[in-house]
């Protein structure tokens, strides 16, 4: 299958893509590896690529920058073992999954809210005061029950393929291996494929308002080993 290649010409910043290939044998010939700095263009590009709930943002008026200071820079910063990617054997980045294990500590720091952090002090991009907002809206009632959140994204030709459902099962097992109780994520009510998936891997609906609709999922922590 051929379709839009992910990255560009090596040292190219926010280059058009080029072709990508993914390999006969389906989701099997993509790996799925923890997301390097080196990751961090490509992912900008799936995001902008997939924004618009689920389709493309680029020319879509939504703002670009935003869009990846908000929903990828803090997750590469602050939670870099959760970040991982989907690559073909041709080495290109497909797709990616970013979460948090615990939503507000995640919210704190990004505001830079945490005084010995102070590499948290400039995390992403946006003004301290958008940063503030964006953070604070992260605070939804269902952290509670369910403190940790994520976000996946895939290239169309990446699609439809089995690659999400394995990055879910990923972010899933290293957030039960960190202890998390619970998942929680927020879906734009236009995206209806969106809406289809969850549920298929593991997510009930819990809450729908009219700009996202919230789906949970709980983690059972690890058995601690019996001591005989
Ligand atoms: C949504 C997304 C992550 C799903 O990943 P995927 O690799 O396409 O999904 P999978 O192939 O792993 O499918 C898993 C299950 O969900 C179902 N599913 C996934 N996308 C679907 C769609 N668009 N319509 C209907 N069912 C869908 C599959 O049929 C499959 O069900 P089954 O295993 O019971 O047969 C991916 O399509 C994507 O990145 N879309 C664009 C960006 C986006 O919407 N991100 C989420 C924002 S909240």
């Amino acid at each position: 299958m051929t379709a839009g290649r992910v990255g560009g010409e090596p040292g190219r910043v926010g280059g058009e893509p080029g072709p990508v290939v993914l390999e006969a044998g389906g989701p099997g010939a993509v790996r799925i590896r923890t997301a390097t700095g080196a990751d961090r263009r490509v992912i900008d590009e799936i995001c902008r690529r997939t924004g618009d709930a689920g389709g493309d943002a680029r020319g879509s008026g939504i703002d670009l920058d935003e869009l990846v200071a908000r929903y990828v820079d803090p997750y590469l910063e602050l939670e870099p073992a959760l970040a991982v990617v989907g690559e073909t054997a041709a080495g290109e980045v497909v797709g990616y999954a970013l979460g948090t294990v615990d939503t507000a500590t995640f919210a704190r720091r990004w505001r830079g809210g945490a005084p010995a952090d102070s590499h948290a002090a400039h995390v992403g991009g946006g003004a301290a005061a958008e940063r503030e907002r964006w953070a604070e809206e992260l605070m939804v009632p269902e952290i509670a029950e369910y403190p940790s959140h994520l976000h996946i994204d895939l290239l169309p030709e990446a699609q439809g393929r089995g690659l999400g459902r394995r990055l879910i099962e990923e972010v899933v097992r290293r957030l039960t291996a960190a202890g998390s109780s619970g998942v929680h994520l927020g879906v734009d009510p236009r995206n209806a494929g969106a809406l289809t998936f969850y549920p298929r891997v593991g997510f009930t609906e819990v809450r729908r308002d009219p700009e996202v609709v919230v789906f949970v999922r709980g983690l059972t922590p690890p058995r601690a080993p019996t001591v005989t």
